[in-house]
């Protein structure tokens, strides 16, 4: 193969995305230009809600449709392990369908996907003014067929104002713990409410956002071994000037994962290399630290330890080939840069993506 002195790395191991789901979610984002808030647009239905409404109401095949080109984009833009969450079903039988899915999709297309269910997204409406009785619905419902099913490998849930305490974060993930799924965590991803801190507690595998996180979140995660997740797609979408302290974090000597949050309110962006552009220039981050983040750094949120995310013998050959002068330079192009040739377990794939973008297309016509 002629490199023509590009920069040879292993694919991008993106540990966090919400990459199935059915029709994009532009109307909010205009919204927000208008000064909408994110919080605000979930509390009047919209937002994760809006998603659950759509997902409901389309099928398995229909959501297999919309999710296939989502995920040929971001495999053409260098990932070849994803993690991908349920979360827009929020009752069994669409979050069971949201699973099959990424389980199907796993099946047929040349990435692997790790699944998670994120049953604990949002309190669906029918629940809104009994959130323990939904919590009581996924401890006692969800998680006890998700585990008969094998459909997960982790179990997430969002604790923040506005979607769960850290008390219902707790009874969700040591439920999950006892089914024997790896535990993750949206964690202080707009204010601080200790998500971080419990991550620690339960010995999480990661803990995800962390855009509020507490010096004292940054030494429990420290001294817990949890890997920080940071999605900064997310907070440059939602008009945020503070990014989560990567440098903080590495600098306590936590392993940092970046991560795109891939999703149709917050990140409806595939591209790893925007990400690791965004962790440099705004986060502190050098390029070596966001090019270990983004591989080596996911596998280890992911808890693969099959020496994915780097390149060494006995590793699978995932890996991209980039158009670039130096390894530097790739985020330094500011995510303006495509690989020019990708191997999945050492197989030449040429993901096609250019419908990734367009509507989702409906089965029923
Ligand atoms: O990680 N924070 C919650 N969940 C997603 C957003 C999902 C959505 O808006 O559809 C996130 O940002
Ligand atoms: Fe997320």
């Amino acid at each position: 193969v002629e490199c023509d002195g590009g920069v040879l790395l292993p694919g991008w191991v993106d540990s966090h995305t919400h990459a199935v789901f059915g029709r994009w979610r532009v109307e909010e984002f205009v919204l927000r230009t208008q000064g909408a808030d994110y919080g605000e647009i979930l509390r009047r239905g919209g937002g994760i809600l809006a998603s659950v409404a759509d997902v409901r109401a389309r099928s398995e095949d229909e959501l297999m449709a919309c999710a296939r080109p989502r995920l040929l984009a971001l495999l053409a833009w260098g990932t070849t392990t994803a993690e991908v969450k349920s979360g827009y079903g929020l009752r069994w039988e669409d979050e069971r369908k949201l699973l099959r899915v990424i389980a199907r999709l796993d099946a047929e297309l040349p990435l692997d996907l790790v699944p998670t269910f994120l049953g604990a997204h949002a309190v669906p409406s029918e629940f809104a003014d009994r959130p323990d009785a939904y919590v009581d619905l996924v401890v006692e419902e969800m998680l006890p067929a998700v585990a008969a099913e094998g459909l997960a490998r982790f179990c997430d849930v969002f604790v923040e104002p506005g979607a769960f305490t850290p008390a219902q974060g707790r009874r969700v993930l040591e439920a999950a713990r006892r089914w024997g799924l790896g535990l993750k965590l949206h964690a202080d991803e707009f204010v601080h409410s200790g998500g971080a801190e419990l991550a620690a507690e339960l010995g999480a595998i990661s803990a995800d956002h962390l855009g509020a996180v507490s010096d004292e979140g940054i030494a429990a995660l420290a001294r817990a071994g949890v890997v920080a997740t940071l999605l900064p797609l997310t907070l440059f979408a939602l008009g945020q000037r503070r990014y989560a302290p990567a440098r903080a974090l590495l600098d306590a000597g936590v392993e940092v994962a970046l991560a795109t949050d891939f999703n149709p309110g917050t990140a409806p962006c595939p591209a790893m290399p925007w990400v690791l552009a965004a962790a440099c220039a705004q986060m502190g981050m050098h390029p070596r630290e966001a090019i270990r983040a983004a591989t080596a750094g996911g596998a280890a949120a992911l808890g693969l330890g099959d020496g994915r995310g780097t390149l060494r013998p006995g590793a699978p050959a995932d890996l991209v080939l980039w158009p670039v002068e130096s390894v530097d330079a790739l985020p330094y192009h500011l995510g303006a840069v495509m690989p020019r040739a990708i191997w999945k377990r050492g197989a030449r794939v040429a993901p096609d993506w250019l419908s990734a973008f367009g509507p989702c297309p409906s089965l029923e016509g």
